[in-house]
């Protein structure tokens, strides 16, 4: 595609999202992997024969107390599933297994950041301690229905702390450990919080990081929290209140016993806010019996989980939706073996996360793009050095991985044996939608290819019509399924506003995404990036894998800048890799392997060498405040992102800024 003239034909440019990057390469599953596949590709016909009733094999997977008589009642934007039905997560994750005889099988093998710091909890530890845990809960009073707000580092304690939640009926509100103390505060006061659960501190970057404090500091907004319940973690000093207690005061001296009560179905489980890239965060709410149905049955089939042998390990932080979903339900539903590490991956050295996969001989690893990215950047050699033959499925989540990351990730983690799963899901829907099968699609390096069986998911225009092979569009999902959001906490409309009025009856999640020629998947981006020059829609995601796929760059990030020729212009941030020198001609170099890549329309028209990006505390690089750099205007909201240094490193770069036309 190399159509670049303003003003051409207007009637060619109507494309809601230009296709511009081509992608040959191809990954068939293994032979070994695909002959024991958990899930065939039968499981496509199925759900396409009979949508609910694989939904409701699918369900059958979990012990119900009492069966539902309803599937799915659907009033839109409005889903109920498994109406009827009464079940309890913590049994269905914890008791169940120690039942059928597996307490000794262990849960979690945890691992904390300084070395030599590790713990193990089998199912039968996992059962006794979440049962003191929610004995202490009730002590505090909390009932079912009431909301929990939980600020914790990633020690046992966390996904303890959720489950017994979940066991008696409470509705968990984590957030994240990162977060300041007006986010904690709004988000306590938003759900309306009794209790909070956290800990002095957690270690990161080789240093205690506290997070007591940050309580203290967000609860004097907070009059209605009874009780903070507090962890030791790192010994550090902090101050005690009155309604401070020790977690090893209360909890250590509950009854091992606690009886599991049937909850029902549609009982809320819990709220995770998002913030998304504008406006206040959403308090996303989430429910008991659709929501691990799905995670259960994805991570089942996503991931081939083989619960006798795998090692399984999600690197995200269960502050996030990832951890809610891929470390503590969906895994614990399935009996799986997991990993937990506390701290960053380069402490105390760069090749810290696969010193783990060595050590506890992971064989699924799920991660980030940006984590990706950055092992790429640190260099080949760091991974060559420990042993992962024990891996033998690789995920990817939370951004498009550039098919130049996939490759990397593919051939220097997975030893070029093991497929890599790109799996597309998000806060709102609880569990993942798109994704290959590991046993069943021939991957392609930056694509995450077919809705699972189940979801209907689709790519429209503007107008709501289905593109055809070869087009892109706007991202939609077109029914209902068991892991979706029910609502906004406290805010129906908003419910409505945000993801179901964009196009009439379907759900919009904000993203943009193109069908290749063999109509699969690719996913380009949030449509709020998207950029407009010349007349063409163009996805940063395209520019910045176009870059990334040079071999002198690591890191990529890509803004639309306003141009008084073109509308908006390309002007791209980029990151190089270790062992590349930074030469006085780079940027045309750049310049011109991303117009011999994509085509003239998408060559940036400026390039700046920058020594890191702006991301989120989830990782997401924030391209709205690239954008303020680049327009020169003074920097928005810096709130979120993890390290408000790096807009200063980044303006220091500003001076070499050239336009280049
Ligand atoms: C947004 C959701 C899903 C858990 C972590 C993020 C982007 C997520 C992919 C992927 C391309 C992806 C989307 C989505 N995203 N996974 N595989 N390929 N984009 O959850 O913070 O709610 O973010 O992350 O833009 O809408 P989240």
């Amino acid at each position: 595609m190399a159509a670049d003239t303003p003003g051409r034909d207007p009637v060619e440019t109507q494309e809601t999202l230009s296709n511009l990057l081509q992608e040959t390469r191809k990954f068939a599953p293994p032979a070994e992997l695909a002959e024991s596949a958990n899930v065939t590709a039968a499981a496509y016909e199925e759900a396409a024969a009979d949508r609910l009733a694989f939904w409701e094999r699918a369900a059958e997977r979990l012990t119900w107390d009492r069966r539902w008589d309803t599937t799915l009642e659907w009033n839109p934007p409005f889903a109920k599933w498994f109406v009827g039905g009464k079940l309890n997560v913590a049994y269905n994750c914890v008791d169940r297994h120690v039942e059928a005889g597996n307490g000794d099988k262990v849960a979690y093998y945890w691992e904390g950041e300084p070395e030599g710091d590790s713990r193990t909890l089998t199912y039968a530890d996992l059962k006794r301690e979440v049962s003191k845990a929610a004995n202490a809960l009730q002590e505090l009073g909390v009932a079912k229905g009431d909301r929990v707000a939980i600020y914790m580092p990633m020690i046992p304690e966390l996904p303890i702390a959720l489950l017994a939640c979940a066991r008696i009926g409470a509705i968990h509100s984590v957030v994240f450990g990162g977060f300041s103390a007006s986010a904690l505060s709004g988000r306590i006061l938003d759900a309306d919080a009794k209790v909070v659960i956290t800990a002095d501190g957690g270690f990161r970057r080789g240093a205690p990081s506290a997070l007591k404090p940050t309580v203290d500091e967000a609860l004097k907004e907070c009059p209605d929290v009874t009780s903070v319940l507090v962890v030791r973690r790192t010994g550090q000093e902090i101050d005690f209140n009155d309604r401070d207690v020790w977690w090893h005061d209360l909890v250590d001296r509950q009854s091992e016993e606690h009886e599991p009560v049937p909850h029902d179905a549609e009982d809320p489980l819990y709220i995770l806010y998002t913030s998304g890239t504008t406006g206040r965060p959403k308090g996303i709410l989430h429910t008991t019996g659709g929501y691990l149905t799905q995670t259960a049955w994805t991570h089942h089939a996503v991931f081939d989980l083989k619960p006798e042998t795998d090692i399984y390990w999600c690197t995200a932080d269960i502050g996030w939706v990832t951890g809610h979903s891929y470390i503590v339900y969906g895994p614990l539903a399935n009996g799986a073996t997991s990993v937990i590490y506390e701290g960053t991956p380069d402490t105390p050295h760069k090749g810290r996360f696969w010193e783990v996969v060595q050590k506890y001989k992971v064989t699924i690893l799920y991660t980030a793009p940006t984590a990706i990215r950055t092992f790429m950047k640190w260099g080949d050699d760091i991974p060559a050095k420990f042993d992962m033959s024990s891996l033998r499925v690789l995920g990817s989540v939370g951004e498009p991985i550039n098919p130049e990351a996939y490759v990397w990730y593919r051939e220097h983690i997975g030893g070029s044996r093991c497929p890599v799963v790109d799996t597309w899901w998000q806060t709102e829907t609880g569990a993942i939608m798109i994704s290959p099968l590991p046993g069943v699609t021939a991957g392609k390096p930056g694509a995450a290819m077919r809705p699972l069986p189940g979801i209907t998911a689709d790519v429209v225009d503007d107008q709501a019509q289905s593109v055809p092979n070869g087009g892109g569009g706007f991202l939609v999902v077109r029914d209902p399924w068991p892991a979706m959001l029910r609502t906004i906490w406290g805010d129906d409309q908003r419910y409505i506003d945000t993801y179901w009025s964009r196009f009439d009856g379907m759900y919009f999640p904000g993203d943009g995404s193109k069908r290749d020629e063999d109509g699969d998947l690719w996913l380009l981006g949030r449509v709020d990036d998207v950029m407009l020059v010349s007349g063409h829609n163009i996805s940063t995601t395209e520019v910045e894998s176009a870059l990334v796929s040079h071999p002198k760059v690591a890191e990529a990030a890509v803004v639309g800048a306003t141009d008084p020729v073109t509308g908006q212009a390309i002007v791209a941030f980029t990151i190089l890799r270790g062992s590349a020198e930074e030469s006085a001609d780079i940027a045309a170099e750049l310049r011109n392997h991303v117009a011999k890549t994509l085509g003239p329309i998408a060559k940036p028209r400026q390039i700046l060498v920058v020594p890191e990006l702006p991301k989120t505390r989830s990782g997401k690089i924030m391209r709205r405040l690239l954008r303020d750099v680049a327009e020169n205007r003074s920097l928005g909201d810096v709130t979120t992102l993890t390290d408000d240094s790096v807009m200063n490193l980044i303006a220091t770069k500003l001076p070499s800024a050239k336009s280049e036309d």
